[in-house]
């Protein structure tokens, strides 16, 4: 297995070169301006970028919830975003209440190992935060190679923690060098909103974005920044969808907090209007948050320029509307909550933003790869293109124009809330660990290529 990658322009999240990079054992061993070959396979990049492969941080693969499975598992989820260029997933390890972090784990670790055709690495979802699950937090991190953990603001009577339970898990992970990451939206008032909705008898998808107000995250999310700064910790702000949560992260990050902040595609092209769709299509946009008013993409356009939102995750989530959708035909709190984005994800910011010229090159690999590996401990293996890391490569053809269609994705799914929307740019080759895993419209690799990715502890890079 040795290669060199010929032609191509090699972008990482500080540089851009015309250079040639040669591969050898799975690692990437040079980069220079050109590499003379002897017995190596030459990979025609003329034309196109090398990218370091995808890292999405946030995807939902093979998971309950609301009251189904998502559609897709880690070998079609993981097909699908190797098509879209992404080498890496980090998944959310779903904890149950009154279940051990360290069997949600082993339950995860049975989910992908075997099938996912990518490289992968977990955070823990926790469900339920008794003190002896805290005190499971410090093994976790050093046993199992996972150093981040998701905790929620939202879905009461459900996953949602209250104050004092977010605050100590702030202060323990943070003793072990563990980030949290919190879906922050106010899950007391959206259970009112709800519930007086439902009493009006307002049941369609619009009303789940009517019962989720941008408030309601803005609150939460300097709520829990709040509670961060009290205790010491770094933050993760997940899928932040509107101004309030992303001014709220600015003004931390202002005072020299080290919080942080993710959005999603969705959140830039998709808006509230989409739920007035008929014939209860607006339910493939039914997702927490919620999509927004249109006003709120130009806001965090503005924040991934001055890279005041420092990652860019697909919170894959993908339900079927025929049988999984439906579930809410009658009751939009009922209609499973997320949508297929996993394959997408960089095709969406790499059209929307780099080609339309709302950010350049260097921030979308930021973005999309670079940050996510320095924030959940990947980098510099993964994240970037550099002597000694793992040759994770995409070569992106730039001049590519396609449709987006539920008719011709990768994802085992009926639905794709980008139908329809035309994009340049796309993967001309894609490789894993230096194996050529994508060429074209053909899928090479095999279930069980990926490999389980230990993660470092956190560390404040600056960001
Ligand atoms: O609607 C969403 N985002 N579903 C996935 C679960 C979560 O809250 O991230
Ligand atoms: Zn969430
Ligand atoms: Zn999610
Ligand atoms: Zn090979």
């Amino acid at each position: 297995m040795r290669i060199i990658i010929s032609g191509g322009t090699v972008v990482t999240a500080s540089d851009i070169v015309k250079a040639d990079v040669l591969v050898e054992g799975g690692i990437v061993t040079a980069i220079a301006q050109q590499i003379a070959p002897d017995d190596h396979e030459i990979v025609n990049a003329a034309g196109c970028y090398i990218f370091p492969g995808g890292i999405d941080p946030h995807t939902h693969l093979d998971m309950p919830f609301g009251g189904t499975v998502t559609a897709d598992d880690f070998r079609t989820g993981t097909i699908a975003a190797a098509f879209g260029g992404t080498t890496t997933v980090i998944d959310f390890a779903l904890h149950s209440k009154g279940d051990t972090l360290r069997n949600a784990v082993a339950t995860w670790h049975a989910k992908a190992d075997g099938k996912a055709v990518i490289d992968y690495a977990f955070h823990v979802m926790v469900g339920d935060m008794r003190p002896e699950v805290m005190e499971e937090i410090p093994l976790i991190v050093e046993e199992e190679g996972i150093t981040s953990f998701k905790v929620f603001m939202a879905y009461k009577n459900n996953l949602q923690v209250d104050d004092e339970t977010l605050f100590r898990v702030l202060r323990m992970a943070s003793q072990v060098g563990a980030l949290v990451q919190v879906h922050a939206e106010n899950g007391d008032v959206i259970e009112v909103l709800v519930r007086e909705a439902l009493a009006k008898g307002q049941f369609e998808p619009k009303y789940h974005a009517l019962t989720r107000p941008k408030e309601a995250e803005g609150e939460a999310t300097a709520r829990a920044i709040r509670l961060a700064e009290i205790a010491g910790a770094p933050l993760y702000v997940v899928h932040v969808t509107c101004a309030e949560a992303a001014d709220a992260i600015s003004d931390a990050r202002k005072r020299g907090l080290p919080i942080y902040g993710e959005t999603c595609p969705q959140y830039l092209v998709c808006d509230e209007t989409d739920y007035e769709r008929p014939d209860f299509e607006g339910a493939k946009y039914v997702m927490s948050p919620p999509l927004r008013a249109k006003y709120h993409q130009e806001v965090l356009w503005g924040k991934l320029k001055n890279m005041e939102l420092q990652a860019f995750g697909s919170d894959q989530c993908s339900f079927n509307l025929k049988g999984q959708k439906e579930l809410g035909r009658h009751d939009f709190s009922k209609i499973p909550n997320g949508s297929p984005t996993i394959e997408d994800r960089m095709a969406i910011l790499y059209h929307f933003g780099v080609h339309s010229g709302k950010i350049g090159l260097n921030q979308f690999v930021a973005l999309t790869s670079a940050n996510p590996a320095k924030l959940f401990g990947l980098y510099p293996r993964k994240g970037t293109i550099a002597v000694g890391a793992d040759a994770d490569l995409v070569v992106w053809d730039p001049q590519v124009q396609r449709t987006i269609s539920a008719t011709t994705h990768h994802m085992n799914v009926d639905n794709n809330i980008f139908e329809g929307m035309t994009v340049m740019g796309k993967p001309r080759y894609v490789f894993l660990r230096g194996h050529k895993i994508v060429d074209g419209d053909q899928f090479l690799g095999k279930p069980g290529m990926g490999k389980f990715q230990r993660c470092e502890r956190f560390a404040p890079f600056p960001l």
